[in-house]
């Protein structure tokens, strides 16, 4: 069994362990190849800087990138007994390499170790979580265009209201994500930089070359002050989970939409059966258990913000361990987002809307305004306007002429689908560096 790296002549009492260690073994797996990639960098820079020889850095290299090919296999795992990634790496590397493995932890700390993992593992996660936005906002895109001339009742205070249209609402929603990437690219640039050399958390009197490190891992730029390096575990978390919260809060918000438009009192909407699920005991149900799963993990997702918040409130300077819980919070997040988000895009492509929903005589109502500003547009002035169709539905004599003709930016008859996506991309663009 391999012993803890800070091990000098004691085993530590098993139970501390396993209250210390916890799950971290099991969360750690998802850093592993970001900690082998972080060692690379540091090694590359330890020996251009006279702490390994060239023929070291060949030796540590090649572990390491055989290391990376146990990751890529699914064969990695923490063997017990070891504490955490950071060790099992060192632990792999010494067992492999005898003195050799035992140079690379020079000039640097589990602590920014972890850090520099973070900033990679959130970097790829955010990234990620943009192209499933992308995805998403694309499929709204497009369903907005297919559909841009079916009417369908606007609602306020949930009182029939204005016309709109299934353009509007699609339309809606995809413009929606756009704001939701500019949450995303700020978490992103906030994770996008490089905390490696911070050690401990107060520097290193090794000459350490940190835009070294900062080029070879393609950060765009350093945390620089050490301490500011250490005081971005949490908040470069922090910063994921208001983006997280954004993309949720939307996606949340249309689930609901889609629960209400489907129940029969509405019938805007409906899926083919095999999308939907049954009842053990009422023999015609059709539910949309996945539109109710969705807005339930979305509603969770956005408690997340304020686990974090109130995880790292005022923590001392420094590194604490509390930190290490961040992990449990923001890993299984990002994945439930993704997934949340991929479930939404499956579910949409077979989305059946209703073409003929306005004409229901329920929905007269909704051409009140149309046949005022159709008054004012004659030459009436719009209070008397107002007055005169209001009589007439206090009358009961309304009757809507159900043309509608709306024409400016972002308004049924003119969606501005192209402009919003020239704007998703304008946005999304730090997240695709290489277009
Ligand atoms: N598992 C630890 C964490 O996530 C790694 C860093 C441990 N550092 C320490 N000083 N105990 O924070």
């Amino acid at each position: 069994m391999a012993s803890v790296l800070w091990s000098k002549g004691f085993e530590p009492n098993k139970l501390i362990e396993e209250f210390t260690v916890g799950n971290d073994r099991e969360l750690d797996l998802r850093l592993a190849r970001y900690d082998v990639e972080g060692s690379m960098a540091h090694i590359a820079m330890l020996e251009s800087i006279g702490l390994l020889t060239a023929d070291e850095l060949k030796t540590l290299t090649d572990a390491l990138a055989d290391i990376l090919k146990i990751i890529d296999e699914g064969k990695f795992t923490i063997e017990p007994g070891v504490e955490d990634v950071h060790s099992q790496v060192e632990f792999m590397l010494t067992r492999r390499l005898g003195d050799v493995g035992k140079k690379i932890h020079s000039g640097r700390s589990r602590n920014d170790q972890v850090l520099v993992d973070l900033k990679l593992f959130m970097r790829d996660e955010l990234r990620k979580i943009g192209d499933a936005v992308e995805r998403l906002f694309a499929r709204f895109q497009q369903l907005s265009e297919q559909h841009k001339e079916v009417l369908m009742p606007g609602y306020t205070h949930l009182q029939v209201a204005m016309p709109s249209s299934f353009g509007l609402w699609f339309g809606a929603y995809a413009e929606s994500l756009v704001d939701d990437m500019q949450m995303i690219v700020a978490a992103y640039n906030i994770a996008n930089q490089n905390p490696l050399g911070s050690a401990a958390g107060y520097g290193s009197s090794f000459p350490l070359d940190r835009a070294m490190t900062t080029r070879l891992l393609h950060f765009d730029d350093l945390h620089y002050n050490v301490v500011a390096a250490q005081m971005s575990r949490g908040k470069t978390e922090r910063a994921a989970s208001f983006a997280i919260n954004s993309v949720a809060s939307t996606l949340g918000r249309f689930a609901m939409d889609v629960c209400m438009f489907m129940c029969q009192n509405f019938g805007f909407i409906t899926f083919p059966d095999e999308f939907t699920t049954g009842s053990s005991i009422m023999p015609h149900k059709k539910n949309p258990d996945v539109f109710e799963i969705m807005r339930g993990k979305c509603n969770r997702l956005q408690s997340l913000s304020n686990e974090i918040a109130l995880l790292t409130a005022n923590l001392p300077l420094g590194y604490n361990r509390d930190l290490q819980l961040l992990k449990d919070i923001i890993f299984p997040a990002t994945t439930e987002l993704i997934n949340c988000l991929d479930m939404c895009d499956f579910m949409l492509q077979h989305i059946k809307v209703n073409p003929d929903i306005i004409n229901d005589p329920r929905y007269d109502y909704l051409f009140t305004v149309e046949d005022v500003n159709r008054l004012t547009l004659g030459g009436m002035p719009f209070r008397e306007a107002y007055k005169t169709i209001g009589m007439q539905v206090q009358r009961g004599e309304y009757k809507p002429t159900r043309s509608v003709n709306h024409t400016h930016l972002g308004s049924i008859g003119n969606l501005a689908n192209d402009s919003i996506a020239a704007k998703m991309a304008r946005v999304a663009s730090p997240l695709h560096p290489d277009n």
